[in-house]
């Protein structure tokens, strides 16, 4: 088995390293351009040309949950797409959404605000029925973050394309239920794949749709929000705020808005990091699973693009 790793923004040496230990009889290399071809790959937003270059792949190995980078490409025909299928994500995910989301409804800035001032004062307590919580895209994530939401006693919606029955949480499905579930929710954090259907959903239209006093939480793709639709939301009193881990463009430009924002908190895309060795650890299994002919987890259907 012959595997080349090709991950742009990622310290190749440590991943060679693991790849070759949990694989010892396989062969794992950096790509570099002309090299001969490899039976499986371990990417991350790989050039156009090392995917050229694959004639005979079996499989694409991402090393992180969405593939959009990868279904931008035009890919080896026959080569499976494979997620990382949690891998120590969901948990990363549920601690910052929670933590957003409980910031928020506790005012925490507020008060963080007043022990600056020197002042010592206390704000009425909110109501959790007032707070509920829509959760965009029930996967792996999603579903994680549903469940962790839960157990701070939040009300919880959650919308998928097919239902989804997760404990204790409302369920809404497709496009006939997305303005219910919308206006059903005042917090609203999105978990979908980045697809041609969810690209630029955050906007005017669907921000408006929430309940007043509304908070965005958006830790999946930059693109899903229209940046500037946000703004104008914030500015207009609807939406009173919102914590973004991605950006139509990361890093985020220097002038942008966003930075100085009063009631924008910003984080560098970090809600939910790979980790280098469970992501091996799992990589590892599937390449195995797949030269014994068995099924994996995790594998990207094509045409919904996740
Ligand atoms: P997943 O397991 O593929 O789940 C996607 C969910 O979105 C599913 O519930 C799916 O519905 C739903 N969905 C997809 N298209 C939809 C549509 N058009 N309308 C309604 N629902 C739709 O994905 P995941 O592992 O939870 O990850 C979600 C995203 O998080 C990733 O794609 C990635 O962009 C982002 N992410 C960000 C970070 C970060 O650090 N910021 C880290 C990891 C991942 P069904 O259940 O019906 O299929
Ligand atoms: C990170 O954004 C991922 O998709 O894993």
């Amino acid at each position: 088995m012959k595997i080349a790793f090709c991950c742009t923004d990622t310290k190749a040496e440590p991943w060679i390293t693991g790849l070759r230990a949990a694989l010892p009889d396989a062969s794992v290399e950096v790509w570099l351009p002309g090299a001969p071809p490899a039976d499986c790959a371990v990417v991350w937003a790989p050039p156009q040309q090392f995917l050229d270059e694959q004639p005979q792949l079996k499989a694409l190995f991402n090393i992180g949950a969405g593939v959009d980078a990868l279904m931008r490409r035009r890919l080896p025909p026959g080569a499976l797409v494979v997620r990382l299928d949690d891998a120590g994500m969901s948990v990363q995910m549920a601690e910052y959404v929670c933590h957003a989301v409980i910031r928020h409804f506790r005012e925490f800035d507020g008060y963080e605000a007043d022990v600056k001032q020197g002042r010592w004062s206390y704000r009425k307590p909110r109501s959790r029925a007032d707070c509920p919580v829509g959760v965009m895209g029930l996967g792996v994530l999603g579903e994680r973050v549903a469940r962790a939401l839960r157990v701070f006693e939040f009300p919880v919606n959650g919308w998928s394309r097919s239902p989804r029955a997760v404990e204790g949480v409302r369920g809404f499905a497709g496009t006939a239920q997305f303005h219910d579930f919308l206006a059903a929710s005042r917090v609203l954090v999105n978990l979908l794949p980045l697809t041609p259907d969810t690209q630029d959903l955050l906007n005017r239209d669907t921000l408006s749709r929430l309940q007043p006093g509304g908070y965005l939480i958006n830790v999946a793709r930059g693109a899903h929000l229209v940046e500037n639709d946000l703004l104008a939301l914030l500015d207009e009193g609807h939406l009173a705020g919102a914590t973004l881990d991605v950006f139509r463009t990361e890093p985020l430009p220097a002038a942008h808005p966003f930075w100085t924002h009063p009631n924008i908190t910003i984080t560098p895309h970090t809600s939910a990091r790979t980790l280098r060795d469970e992501s091996i650890a799992q990589i590892a299994g599937k390449i195995r699973a797949l030269e014994r002919g068995e099924p994996m987890a995790g594998i990207v259907d094509p045409v919904r693009g996740y």
